[in-house]
């Protein structure tokens, strides 16, 4: 008998039991401002069911110009207290900069699945007809190794122009909050990649910044005809409803927005985030 039951243990190995997933447990997008909606607006086409927490810490808006160790803390530190708290099935880190930088300590720590945002030179590398990439993303985002090797994996045999746009992210705030786009800062970030050796052939531009696709109307007429953009939102999202393929969905409450700093701070953004399916706005 003890034989048996021996045999048996060996041959099916034991399963870890799959977690219990609350229905109402949400996801949560997180980004230092408004960017990562557009990669919410990607999860709810393809999960309109699912319960979103989205998390902006416009107390540490901007990231990209902060240093590695800054960005490292203030996600780490707040993605910690946030699955502590509201305990998401999955985490979605909607921004470049904080992926590129913390994803990898992040998921060493948490227990949450988390799905980084990383840039797409891949798909990028795949369109380009000339061979003559433009990067655009914030001036931590470039300068990551993790995009060094996303360029060594897809992009050896073609040439990636990268620029760090810091107006981009102000100009992509000011749109949402109904705001003028300031046309200094697309012109600034499109003259800056067609200065560059071979810039005048870049036919594909990778929105390395969740931000930008936000302005991608005004980049396109900036850029003018013949270029093409690529960001990750789908690709994001796809992996985020893979991850969660199965799981039961039910929305109890209306969905979050949570701003970290001054409250009043979101008072500017409630049209767009109404827009986006987020109606409570509360600080964290
Ligand atoms: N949305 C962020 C990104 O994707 C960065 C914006 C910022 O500088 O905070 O990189």
């Amino acid at each position: 008998m003890a034989t048996e039951i021996l045999e048996a243990q060996t041959d099916s190995p034991p399963v870890a039991p799959a977690p219990v997933i609350d229905a109402g447990a949400p996801v949560l997008l997180f980004d230092s401002g408004v960017g990562g909606l557009t990669v919410l607006e990607e999860v709810r086409r393809l999960l309109p069911d699912a319960p979103i927490l989205y998390a902006a810490d416009t107390a540490g808006l901007p990231y990209g110009t902060k240093t590695e160790a800054q960005v490292a803390a203030r996600v780490a530190g707040l993605l910690g207290r946030m699955a502590e708290r509201f305990r998401p099935r999955l985490i979605c880190i909607a921004c470049n900069t904080a992926s590129t930088i913390a994803l990898g300590m992040v998921r060493d720590v948490l227990e949450t699945p988390i799905v980084g945002t990383v840039p797409a030179i891949k798909p990028a590398a795949a369109l380009t007809q000339s061979g003559v990439i433009g990067l655009l993303g914030t001036q931590a985002t470039i300068r990551q190794g993790y995009v060094d090797r996303l360029e060594r994996e897809f992009a050896a045999d073609q040439r990636l122009l990268r620029y760090g746009a810091p107006g981009l992210v102000g100009a992509a705030e000011a749109k949402l909050r109904g705001e003028r786009v300031d046309p200094a800062a697309i012109a600034e970030a499109v003259n800056a990649l067609r200065a560059m050796p071979e810039g005048a052939r870049i036919d594909t531009v990778v929105l390395a910044c969740t931000h930008f696709p936000l302005l991608e109307d005004e980049l396109a007429e900036a850029f003018g005809p013949g270029v093409g953009f690529v960001h990750g939102a789908q690709g994001i999202a796809r992996q985020v409803a893979r991850l969660l393929e199965g799981q039961p969905f039910a929305r109890t409450a209306p969905d979050r927005a949570l701003f970290t700093g001054d409250p009043s701070f979101a008072d500017a953004y409630r049209g767009a985030l109404t827009r986006f399916g987020l109606e409570a706005i509360e600080r964290f």
